[in-house]
């Protein structure tokens, strides 16, 4: 290896320190793109609140307070949201006219693609492939093979936050395969 050869043996150092400054700089621009994503994953951007959640955002970009949410969104509504990692995320109004305190992570378990909600059949219904969840978002139809993974939609400060669900699946028993 060129870096283990002492200096004063090597002819024409300045030329090979310039090759490995070269080098570094091709090997570390790509890992210091790749340790950047790890960064926000461990420090999601907005877990700078009191609640330590991240603040869900409508379709603007703005904060969803829970009481303006609830006035244009009626008993049954499941309205995407932007969730944890930007995942969009259905926020959920049950019928007694309160916000679910679950979220729905719109992403299909089969590749990945966001899937509708459909009001009609009462299911949430992937165009890709055609697999279906129930209205809580539990697989019951492939060929996806998990169910939509959930995230807790907490209130703080009047405002919709997101908070990691790493808590039993209530609608399989199961332990969260997503977290
Ligand atoms: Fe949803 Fe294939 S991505 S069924």
């Amino acid at each position: 290896q060129a870096a283990s050869i002492p200096a004063d043996r090597v002819p024409d150092m300045e030329k090979r320190k310039l090759m490995n400054l070269l080098l570094l700089g091709a090997i570390g621009l790509p890992t210091a793109g790749m340790l950047l994503p790890y960064t926000y994953f461990f420090v999601p951007p907005g877990s700078g609140g009191s609640g330590g959640g991240t603040p869900a955002k409508d379709a603007l970009g703005n904060d969803i307070v829970a009481t303006e949410w609830l006035k244009t969104h009626g008993p049954g509504d499941r309205t995407l949201a932007q969730g944890l990692k930007g995942d969009p995320t259905y926020l959920v109004v049950e019928n007694d006219k309160t916000l679910a305190t679950y979220g729905i992570n719109a992403v299909c378990t089969h590749l990945g693609c966001v899937v509708p909600w459909n009001k009609a059949e009462n299911k949430f219904m992937c165009p890709c492939h055609g697999s279906q969840y129930n209205n809580q978002g539990k697989v019951i139809r492939g060929p996806a093979p998990l169910s939509l993974a959930l995230a807790h939609a907490d209130i703080d400060d009047g405002k919709v936050v997101f908070v990691p669900w790493v808590e039993t699946d209530f609608r399989t028993g199961e332990a969260p395969w997503w977290s």
